[in-house]
């Protein structure tokens, strides 16, 4: 099929390089032209597995680039809106993106196409695009429009289009229903599993994947909710962390004991420095303003957030804690992104703890494996960037974890030691287990669960007594 995916993002690059994979003819339209002139010219924008490979694979061939939607809709049997939904002020979503796009869209439609929300909007968007496309005057039989919503997570984004949990289209009628499902038939047949060039699958996979038909409505909320809920489990552990904290009980081992009930399940269940990134904290005030606005009060949103919220400073506490007074320390920082295998830094914990700490006058050392470039925007040169774990502990007065890279989970911990001024490490994601990190050397300190330190004694008094 003949596809246009409007937006070349996190989500449109994706879904784009995959459809191709599928065996769709592609058009991938962004209006931002310096972005389409580097697709063309083989760049791959962003931090993704699998993604250079796919774009290798179909660009030039299944997969073209443009900034022209007008033809692009001319040409294609459906078309996938993959742009912006940011937070404004008051945490609605920014509809403008997705308004600005179905203005466009009106323009092409000659035959039959069926206009796919992908991006995640709130409950009445289709509705709107709708009216949108049918205020210039384009015949109502001539479209349909259809919410898919994308689940994908960034760093596991390729497979996670592949080879979904499930697939839900929110459609009101038959004939845009068979388009999709017509769409992802690879997927649902299972050929593409069967492909020696298929992307590989992960353990996790459950396939084929079903496809659950609701409609468009019912789609919008269960993208809102899905994250919503989501959300609310990162918080919910947060919250049992600290609690656990207060008593001196270690809270993987309570994750361990909730997690078995298989009512609950052990995933989402990561205690750390809260949730990030451009979805979580956009979805959960846009579902909390839908909500508002159609009547009701869903507070249990509120505290979600603010729980979110607390859990970056009681890191910052706990950074205070182990080194007393901030100004003038050296700290090094490892992970920048907002979460392992991506480089996208939008709404990233991690940032806003290095600003805050940059605020109190620390000279911080920061090494992350994809986010640098993006964070030297934001961040620029408050901070120095390290070429590798090893460099930004180097001299430091501790190390913190803020990312939770697989590579930092392997750290060489000799060499670490080695390299810091006091051996102490501050981690926000529970990488490592504060036993061995004491039998380390290590002052530990970690979410949930009591510190621990080398001979039981805090490092602040007994510097690195084992450095070389
Ligand atoms: N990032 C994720 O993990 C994720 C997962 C699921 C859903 N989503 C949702 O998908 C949507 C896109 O997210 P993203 O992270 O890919 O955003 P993004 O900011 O990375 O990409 C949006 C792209 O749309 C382009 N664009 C904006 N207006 C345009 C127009 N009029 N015509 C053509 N292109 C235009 C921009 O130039 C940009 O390249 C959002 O609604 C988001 O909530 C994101």
């Amino acid at each position: 099929m003949r596809i246009a995916v409007v937006g070349s993002g996190y989500v449109g690059l994706v879904a784009g390089a995959c459809l191709a994979d599928l065996g769709h003819d592609v058009i991938l339209v962004d209006n931002d032209q310096s972005k389409v002139t580097e697709l063309r010219n083989g760049h791959v924008p962003i931090h993704e597995k699998f993604l250079p490979e796919l774009l290798t694979r179909h660009r030039g061939q299944r997969l073209i680039f443009s900034d022209d939607l007008k033809q692009a809709v001319g040409l294609s049997a459906a078309i996938f809106v993959a742009v912006g939904t940011p937070p404004t002020e008051s945490g609605e979503a920014d509809l403008s993106y997705v308004e600005s796009v179905a203005r466009e869209i009106s323009g092409g439609i000659s035959d039959y196409k069926v206009v796919i929300e992908k991006s995640t909007v709130p409950v009445y968007t289709s509705d709107w695009v709708r009216k949108i496309i049918l205020r210039s005057g384009t015949d109502p039989q001539s479209f349909d429009v259809v919410s898919n919503p994308e689940f994908l997570r960034e760093g596991t984004a390729v497979t996670d289009f592949l080879f979904p949990d499930r697939i839900v289209i929110g459609c009101d009628s038959l004939r845009s229903a068979e388009v999709l499902r017509e769409i992802y038939a690879p997927l649902t047949d299972g050929s593409y599993y069967r492909r020696s060039d298929a992307i590989p699958q992960p353990d996790r996979a459950s396939i084929p994947p079903p496809i659950i038909v609701t409609s468009a409505k019912s789609a919008e909320l269960i993208k809102h909710a899905s994250n919503a809920f989501l959300a609310l489990k990162i918080s919910f552990i947060n919250a049992v962390a600290s609690v656990c904290e207060s008593v001196g009980a270690n809270v993987n081992q309570v994750v361990h004991g909730i997690g078995t009930d298989t009512r609950i399940g052990p995933k989402f269940m990561n205690p750390g420095i809260g949730y990030g990134g451009s979805c979580f904290p956009k979805d959960v005030m846009a579902f909390r303003a839908v909500a508002r606005e159609c009547g009701y009060d869903f507070r249990l949103l509120d505290e979600v957030m603010r729980i979110n919220e607390d859990q970056r400073q009681r890191f910052l506490r706990k950074v205070r804690s182990a080194l007393w007074t901030l100004r003038g320390k050296k700290l090094g920082v490892l992970g920048l992104a907002f979460k392992g295998g991506t480089d996208d830094i939008r709404e990233s914990p991690a940032i806003f703890l290095v600003q805050a700490l940059v605020q109190e006058g620390c000279k911080i050392t920061a090494y992350d494996p994809a986010a640098m470039g993006r964070a030297q925007e934001v961040i620029g040169s408050s901070v120095c960037y390290a070429k590798s774990p090893y460099e930004a502990a180097r001299d430091a007065d501790a190390l913190l974890i803020l990312t939770e890279w697989e590579e930092f989970s392997n750290l060489d911990l000799d060499r670490i030691r080695g390299e810091l001024k006091y051996p102490i490490v501050i981690d926000g994601r529970n990488l490592y287990d504060p036993e061995e990190m004491a039998a380390e050397g290590f002052s530990y300190y970690s979410v949930g669960r009591a510190a621990s330190y080398p001979d039981g004694v805090p490092t602040t008094i007994l510097r690195n007594s084992k450095k070389a």
